[in-house]
């Protein structure tokens, strides 16, 4: 059976009709609610599915593995579609917390295995102290891109997002890829470098693990607008899409903006369930 928190609901959804396991909600002593006991066996697989982009799904995900522990299931699963804190994944500064590694501990101690689409790093597994893999739903975002793009460059803003920009150009079928390089000032602002690279005449995927406050985006989509490119489209695994990130884009001139569902947002077009349920099946 699957059950979610409040922040995977589509994702938890999608996998229920991939898999064909039933969707329940646990009450707080275990038990799953009265009109779904009929689906659902004792000593099944339990698959608790929680994107934490909040504290209170990091609690509502503990309190769900609690609950299903109750059930004495066969195995606990955890998927996390999106992974808080993925980012703060060392001390910073002399006496800061490793946040990953914090958060990592609690909820790997609820759970035989855990599967996280498209982590920061994927060093941040090893926190969870149980047998975890990454999920790539990056061959997913080439789906809603338009089938006639004129000689398409799938570009990372910086070299750490090429592998993803190969994976969505392999997906499309056609294309380049690309990078630029990036060098961030702070929190918000970034400065791109994009060398002698000239795009004039391409239409342009820019593909990213994340876009928060939508800095590096938006300075890529400026530096493009500077050439004589073709249409400009922003994909992403997961849209973070923090304050006013989305009127960033758009400013900069974005023509299109897609996402997976990992995080629940209006560009979420994209459902990273199908790379999931291929873990699970
Ligand atoms: C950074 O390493 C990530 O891959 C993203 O590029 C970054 O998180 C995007 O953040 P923002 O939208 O705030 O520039």
């Amino acid at each position: 059976m699957i059950t979610c928190t409040e922040t995977a609901q589509t994702v938890a959804s999608d996998l229920t009709n991939l898999l064909e396991e039933p969707l329940v909600t646990l009450d707080s002593d275990g038990s799953a609610n009265p009109y779904e006991n009929e689906t659902v066996k004792p000593d099944e697989r339990v698959v608790v599915v929680s994107s934490t982009t909040t504290s209170g799904a990091h609690l509502e995900l503990l309190e769900l593995q609690e609950r299903a522990a109750k059930r004495e299931p066969d195995e606990i699963i955890t998927v996390m579609p999106y992974m808080g804190y993925a980012r703060q994944d060392k001390s910073f500064e002399d006496g800061s917390a490793n946040s990953a590694r914090a958060v990592a501990k609690a909820i790997g101690s609820g759970t035989d295995r855990v599967y996280v689409v498209n982590p920061h790093n994927v060093a941040v597994l090893e926190y969870f102290g149980v047998p975890s893999e990454p999920v790539d739903a990056a061959p997913e975002l080439a789906t809603p891109l338009p089938k006639d793009l004129v000689d398409p460059v799938f570009l990372g803003p910086d070299e750490d997002a090429v592998w993803l920009a190969e994976s969505v150009q392999e997906a499309y079928g056609t294309g380049h890829v690309d990078n630029f390089e990036k060098l961030r000032h702070s929190a918000t602002e970034v400065e791109m470098d994009t060398g002698d690279r000239d795009f004039s005449g391409s239409d342009i995927v820019l593909v990213d693990d994340m876009v928060a406050t939508g800095g590096t985006m938006s300075e890529a989509i400026r530096m493009l607008k500077h050439q004589d490119t073709g249409h400009v489209f922003v994909t992403c695994i997961h849209p973070v899409l923090a304050k006013d990130a989305l009127s960033r884009l758009n400013q900069a001139g974005v023509d299109d903006i897609h996402a997976t569902n990992t995080i629940d947002r209006s560009v979420s077009t994209v459902s990273a369930a199908p790379p999931i349920a291929q873990y699970l099946d």
